[in-house]
C-alpha cells in the first residue's frame, strides 16, 4: 500500500458528492484517486472538485491497483452486491448506511469481509457528530446517572421526485428503514445496551408514499433489556420550512439528570474570523449531520485500513441497527409488538 489509503468513491449523488467527496481533502492519510457513478456528469462534478479521476463503471474499479478501498455511496439496495465484489476484490470498504436492504445481505457482506480479511465499516456517521459524541460522554460521565428513557426525532421533508428510489420500499425501505436505522443504532450507542421489543405505527402521509406504498412518517418504541424505553420519530413528511428542512432532536432521562440536545433550540456554536460574522453550522439537505462528522468518519476507516484499531462500528453493529429497524417495519405492518 502507498502512503496514503487510495479510494474510489462509487456514487456521487447527494451524500456522495456533498458528504462524503469534500472531506477527503481534509483526511491527510487518504487520497481520492477515482471518483465513480453511472449516471453521466456526476462523477465528473467530483473529478473536477477534488482532482480524482472520474470514472463510470464499477468493474473498472475494482480492477485497479492503485485502489486500496471503496467507499459506497449507492442507493441501499446496491450496497451489498458492491461491497461482496469489492472485498472479493480485496478492497477495504466504507459503506454508507444502512448496512444492506436485507440481513441476508448483510451476512454476504460480513461473511466476505471474513473471508478476503478485509476492513468493512458502516457509515454511521451519528457516532462521529462531535454533538452526540458530547452526548455520549456526558452519559459515560455521569452527567445523568442511568438512563432509563430516551426520545429522538428525526424530521425532515424528503426532496426528491416520486421516481426516486428513496421512495421504493424494496430500495430504501422507507423511512423506518433509511432514518430507523440511524436512530437504533444511536440508541445501542447511548444505552450500551440490547434491545428486547419494538412496537411500531407508520403513517403514508405524502402522496408518494402511498403510490409506493412506502411508509414516510412512524413512531417506534424499543424496550432495551436493563428497563430503559426508547421511543423515536422518524418523517420525511415536515414541511421544507420547518426547521430548514431538518429537525433532530434527542431527550434523555436519567436517574440524576435529563440531557436536551436539538437542531432548532440548542444554541449553535458561533465561529468569528477578522472578516466576517458568525458563520452559522451548515446541515446538508438530507441530514442532521454536520459536515466534520464525514471527516471524521473517514479518518476513523483510514486508520483501520491502516490495522491501527477495529471499526468502532463493528459489521455486527451495523447489522443489528437494520435488524432494529426492520422488526419496526414489521411491528408497522401486522400493528404486533416484535421480539428482539
Ligand atoms: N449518513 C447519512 O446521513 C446519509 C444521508 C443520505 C443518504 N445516506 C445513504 O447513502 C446512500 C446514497 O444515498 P444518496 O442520497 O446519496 O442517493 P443518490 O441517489 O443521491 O446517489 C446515489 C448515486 O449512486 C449512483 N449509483 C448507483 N448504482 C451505481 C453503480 N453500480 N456504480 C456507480 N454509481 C452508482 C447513482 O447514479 C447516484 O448518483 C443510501 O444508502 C442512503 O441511505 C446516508
Amino acid at each position: 500500500m502507498s502512503d496514503k489509503v487510495r479510494v474510489a468513491l462509487v456514487g456521487c449523488g447527494n451524500i456522495g458528492s456533498g458528504g462524503h467527496a469534500p472531506a477527503y481533502a481534509r483526511v491527510p492519510g487518504a487520497e481520492l484517486v477515482v471518483a465513480c457513478d453511472l449516471l453521466p456528469g456526476r462523477a465528473e462534478a467530483v473529478a473536477r472538485a477534488t482532482g480524482a479521476e472520474p470514472c463510470g463503471s464499477f468493474q473498472e474499479v475494482v480492477a485497479r491497483d492503485d485502489v486500496d478501498a471503496v467507499d459506497l455511496c449507492v442507493p441501499t439496495d446496491r450496497h451489498a452486491p458492491l461491497a461482496v465484489e469489492a472485498l472479493q476484490a480485496g478492497k477495504h470498504v466504507l459503506c454508507e448506511k444502512p448496512i444492506a436492504r436485507t440481513l441476508e445481505e448483510a451476512d454476504a457482506m460480513i461473511a466476505a469481509a471474513r473471508e478476503a480479511g478485509r476492513v468493512l465499516m458502516v457509515g454511521h456517521v451519528r457516532r462521529f457528530d462531535h454533538r452526540y459524541v458530547a452526548v455520549k460522554g456526558a452519559l459515560r460521565a455521569g452527567d445523568v446517572g442511568r438512563p432509563i428513557y430516551i426520545r429522538r426525532a428525526e424530521r425532515q421533508w424528503l426532496p426528491v421526485p416520486a421516481d426516486v428510489w428513496y421512495w421504493r420500499p424494496e430500495a430504501g425501505g422507507g423511512v423506518i428503514v433509511d432514518i430507523g436505522v440511524h436512530i437504533a443504532d444511536m440508541f445501542r450507542w447511548l444505552l450500551e445496551d440490547e434491545p428486547v421489543s419494538v412496537y411500531a405505527v407508520g403513517r403514508q402521509v405524502r402522496q408518494a408514499a402511498r403510490e409506493a406504498n412506502s411508509f414516510d412518517h412512524a413512531l417506534m418504541t424499543f424496550r432495551f433489556a436493563g428497563g430503559a424505553i426508547a421511543v423515536a420519530e422518524a418523517s420525511w413528511a415536515y414541511q421544507p420550512s420547518f426547521g430548514r428542512g431538518l429537525y433532530a432532536a434527542l431527550d434523555i432521562v436519567g436517574t440524576a439528570g435529563t440531557l436536551h440536545d436539538s437542531d432548532q433550540q440548542a444554541n449553535p456554536m458561533l465561529v468569528y474570523d477578522a472578516t466576517q460574522g458568525p458563520q452559522l453550522p451548515h446541515y446538508f439537505r438530507f441530514m442532521s449531520t454536520t459536515e466534520h462528522a464525514f471527516q471524521a468518519e473517514i479518518a476513523h476507516f483510514v486508520a483501520c485500513v491502516r490495522g491501527e484499531h477495529p471499526p468502532a462500528i463493528s459489521p455486527h453493529d451495523a447489522r443489528r441497527a437494520l435488524e432494529m429497524a426492520l422488526a419496526a417495519q414489521r411491528s408497522a405492518e401486522t400493528g404486533s409488538v416484535v421480539p428482539l
